[in-house]
Formats: structure tokens, sequence, C-alpha cells
């Protein structure tokens, strides 16, 4: 044990091993505001109760740290939501919900052990579900599938799973199977305990929890006849074609337990909570950059997985979010931030969802710690006490979106770039220069559109720089070296041209569509491009 940590190993293992950290991923509108709200609710939460974003006229906590979001009705803000469920401390990491920030999404699932994907029973899968499970997928964190809105008229249960199993490539496994259709939903029945029928009645006043009562097999068969009937030999079905759970092809991705229900009405969502409790792994030995894993009972590290200004513009700060991987976590310690060797202090560490915020004296692996005014640190970043230790850096995502940045007031030009620094530093966008385009000109790039508008904002009312942003005729991007970026430039394909990323001095060739990139490519073989990882 180093001299920092006070706290015994076998207490750090028996921590981490009650720990469930997990996201929600969903297209928005799927009901992931709903569900966070009535999983909290039937936890009990440690940190703040039901704090989810405001949306409509429902409760919400003040997350709204930028007008932007405001206007728009979105929560662009994330950070993590702690409760517990018998006898074990869930940590649900937030996610955007807006489709143009999923890189902010796409970054989040580097911190979490396990994801829940909402699908709409009306809509199946949709687009950004597609995606966001391609992330899940190529970091190899196990999903659950959640069917929402059963009490709405939607698909059909052996349709979705179908759908599930041909686009995602997954077997999915069903746990619970509903009884009634889409819009009929009678109740629900749990694939190991057949003999029972969980039924639901819904209360007059609408949107609060349905009633559930046990029915037994004989009682299920006498007042549910056909609509039970149904729903056990779709299940039979099912289970008789597939494989079966199996907690080993779970953990690797092969396969994805199942559950339907509502979140609105409460239906199924203490099973899904469960399942998390059950099935969801405790945080692991977290692989390192340079080969080997730290081990969760080692020295304390952790990785910066966001960072976010101004969440409270009151304060005008600037929060790392950082989840714990190994060790323990003790407000006031000195941690090492692996990328430049220099030691800082955790004096400010909070937990935040939305706007409410606890200090954090000590945590475990699996949880995240908010560290406030922490400057030096870097979305990516790896901190640790005793042993060193350096996790692969995130994914960079595809950008398809590109545009010039310049200051509307060139003499406001050390803001605009304290500015653009800040912005490439939390992952607001990517920035990308050239020594022909010049530090005055980059190009921002972004996986969504939406990004840009942060970027307007926040230039104009964070940093007093108002800009302007040309959009240029680009759709890809791929990564090349000195050579290909040589090749590039010498190139009679005018439609293209390289930039460096400055987080990481990647040389990036800019293509406006695919048409172009094999034209390249045909009269160029030997060139590297790379791609990058594809939300698309
Ligand atoms: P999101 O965060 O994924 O974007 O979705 P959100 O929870 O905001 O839900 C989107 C809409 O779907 C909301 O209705 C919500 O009430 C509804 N919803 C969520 N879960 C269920 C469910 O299980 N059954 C039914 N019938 N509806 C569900 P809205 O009218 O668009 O929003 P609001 O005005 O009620 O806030």
């Amino acid at each position: 044990m180093s001299n920092e940590q006070s706290i015994p190993v076998l207490q750090v293992l028996n921590e981490a091993g009650r720990r469930r950290t997990f996201a929600v991923i969903s297209h928005p509108d799927a009901g992931k505001s709903t569900l966070t709200e009535a999983l909290a609710l039937h936890a009990r939460a440690i940190t703040s109760a039901g704090a989810v974003h405001a949306k409509g006229g429902r409760r919400g906590v003040t997350s709204d740290w930028m007008e932007l979001e405001r206007e728009r009705g979105i929560s662009v803000t994330s950070a993590a939501l702690q409760f517990e469920h018998r006898g074990h401390v869930m940590n649900l990491v937030d996610t955007p919900g807006h489709a143009d920030f999923s890189e902010d999404t796409y970054r989040v699932l580097a911190a979490v052990d396990c994801a829940i994907m909402l699908v709409d029973a009306a809509k199946g899968l949709e687009e950004q579900t597609r995606k966001l499970f391609a992330v899940c997928r190529h970091r190899g964190v196990p999903v659950i599938t959640f069917i929402n809105k059963w009490d709405r008229r939607g698909r059909n249960a052996l349709t979705l799973l179908e759908d599930i199993e041909t686009h995602l490539g997954i077997t999915p496994v069903p746990v619970v199977w509903p009884v009634g259709d889409a819009g009929n939903l009678r109740g629900l029945v749990e694939a190991e305990n057949t003999d029972q029928m969980l039924r639901y009645t819904k209360v007059p006043a609408g949107t609060h929890a349905a009633l559930e009562e046990k029915l037994t097999a004989d009682q299920a068969v006498e007042q549910e006849g056909e609509e039970w009937a149904n729903a056990l030999e779709e299940l039979e079905l099912v289970l008789s074609s597939g494989p079966g759970y199996d907690q080993e092809a779970f953990e690797e991705g092969k396969i994805s337990p199942v559950f339907f229900g509502a979140a609105l009405t409460n239906i199924g969502v203490k099973l899904l909570l469960d399942a998390v409790v059950d099935l969801a792994p405790a945080p692991g030995p977290r692989p390192l950059a340079k080969g080997g894993a730290r081990e969760v009972g080692e020295d304390f590290s952790g990785l910066v997985f966001k960072i976010q200004a101004n969440m409270d513009p009151a304060h005008r700060d600037r929060i790392a979010f950082v989840r714990v991987c190994s060790g323990v976590f003790e407000r006031g310690m000195n941690v090492t931030r692996a990328a430049s060797g220099r030691s800082l202090t955790t004096k400010y560490a909070h937990t935040v969802f939305g706007a409410e915020r606890t200090v954090v004296d000590t945590a475990y692996p699996g949880d995240v710690v908010g560290l406030i005014n922490a400057a030096a640190l870097r979305v990516g970043d790896t901190l640790y006490t005793g042993k060193k230790a350096e996790f692969p850096a995130l994914p960079a995502f595809a950008p398809e979106y590109f545009a010039v940045a310049r200051p509307k007031d060139i003499s406001r030009s050390k803001q605009f770039r304290r500015g653009v620094s800040q912005l490439d530093e939390e992952g607001v966008v990517q920035v990308l220069v050239s020594d022909r385009r010049g530090d005055q000109a980059p190009v921002m790039a972004a996986v969504g559109p939406m990004q840009f508008d942060v970027v307007l904002h926040r230039m104009e009312h964070e940093f007093s720089s108002p800009i302007t942003l040309d959009h240029l005729n680009y759709r890809l991007a791929r990564v090349t070296d000195p050579a290909g970026a040589a090749e590039v430039g010498k190139s009679r394909l005018t439609d293209a041209e390289v930039l460096t990323r400055r987080s990481d001095d990647v040389l990036l060739a800019l293509f406006a569509d695919k048409w172009h990139l094999s034209a390249f490519q045909r009269a160029k073989p030997d060139v590297l491009l790379e791609p990058l990882i594809a939300t698309a």
C-alpha cells in the first residue's frame, strides 16, 4: 500500500466489488431521462434524488449551464448519479441527450463497465443507438437491452429481437418477456421463473408507477388466458433457438440480456436494476498503454473522461470528471498526471450530477469524481499515485463536419487563442491546424454540427472573442503520415488537404466525399489512409 492510501487493500477490493458503473445509451426520445428517474427512484439516491435534466414540464435540476441548453431544451452536461441498490453502489454516468453531442457520449463509454441499450418499442433500433452500440462493441463494454414504452403500440417482440440480432450482430437473450403485445401490456414473465406472472395495472392518475401483483401460473392461465399462453410460447421459441444466458458470453459482448417494460410507469425497471447488480461486471483490471494492467487493488489511478467548463455560470469553473480505476481516491491527496509527470492536489473534489454538488472525501474504483479547477487536466489523462499508470489514449472519432474559425475582432487574438485551446482541451471539437492556414484560422472538426453552436456561443460569451465559422466542403477524415501528407499536398485532387490535430499531432487528410477519397486511393494506392473510429 502506498503512503498516500490509508485504507486497507481488502476494503478497496470489497468496495470495488459492490460498485456497478454503467450508462444508458439510446436515441433521443427513447426515454433515457424517464428511465434514469425511474432507476433513481427505485434506489436510495446517495448524492441526489432523481436529479435528471429538465425537459418539458417535468421536475429537473438546474443543469442548464448554458443558455443554449435552455433554448433547445436539451441536456449537454454529463456527470454521474450515485445511488444504492441491494447493498451495491450504482454509478449511473449520464450521457448527453442530443445526437450531436455524441463525441462526449463516446468518451463516457470509456468510463463505464456496462451499458443499458434503451430501445423504443415502436421505433426499434434507431441511428444513434446503432452508433453507440458500435462504440460499446469497440470498447468491449457489455450491453443489456431494455425495450421501453411497451405500454404503447409498437412492434412485435420477436421482430425487435430479430432486428437486434441481424443489425447489431449480437444474440439477444430474453431474461424478461412481455405478457401482451406492445400497447396491451398485461405484465411480465421472467425466463427463470415461468411459474409466476408479474401483472401491472395502471393507476388512474396517469404517469405514476403501475400497481404490481404476482399471479401464480394457474391464476395467469385463468385471468390472462391467451396473452399468457402466447408469452410463454414466444419465450420458449426464442430460448430454444438460442444459446441461453451465459455470463462469459455477455461480458464478451456476444449476447445481450433483454428486458421489456415501460419506464414511464416504472414497469420492469426494478428487474433491470437487479440485472445491473447481478449481471454487470464490477470494476476490473484496466489495460495500460504500454501493456499489462492496473489491478483494482493497486494504488490510486483514474481516467479523466470529460472536462466541462461553466457548469455553474456564477462560478466560471471547470470540472474534470475522473473515473476511479484502482485504489482509493481521498480528497486532498496529491496525484500525478501521467502525461506531464507533474503532481496536483485534489482539494476540491465533488460528485456532480446536474448542478448538484457534494463534496467527496473518499471514492473507490468505479466511482466518478469531479475535480474543480484542475486547469492542467485534459480529456484522456491518467492520474495516479504510487507506481506509474497510463491508460491508452481515448479514441478520437471520425469528424464529419469542418469549419474554419476566425476572430471577428482581430485585436482580440489572445482571447481567441485561449478560447480555441480551451475548447480543444475539453474536447468540445477537434482543432486542426496547418502552417498554410495559420494560428488565426484553425479548422474545427466535429462529429455533429451542433458542436459548432457550442463553439460559437462559448467563444463569444466565455472568452469574449466572437468568431465566424466558414464551413468547409469536407466530409471524410483519414489518418495519414508525413509521406502521405506530401502526396495529398501534391495531388491534383483539389478537394483534399492535410491538417494536424492539435491534441495529439496526428495528421488528418480531409476529403470531400468517398468518391474523391477512392479516386485518390486508386491513384496513390501506397499512401497510408487509415479510417478513424467511424460513428456512422
Ligand atoms: P430521452 O431522455 O431519451 O430524450 O427521452 P425522455 O425520457 O425525455 O422521453 C421521451 C418521451 O417519451 C417523453 O414524452 C416521455 O414521457 C416518453 N416516455 C418515456 N418512457 C415512456 C414509457 O415507458 N411509456 C410511454 N408511453 N412514454 C414514455 P414527451 O411527451 O415527449 O415528453 P414530456 O413532455 O413528457 O417530458
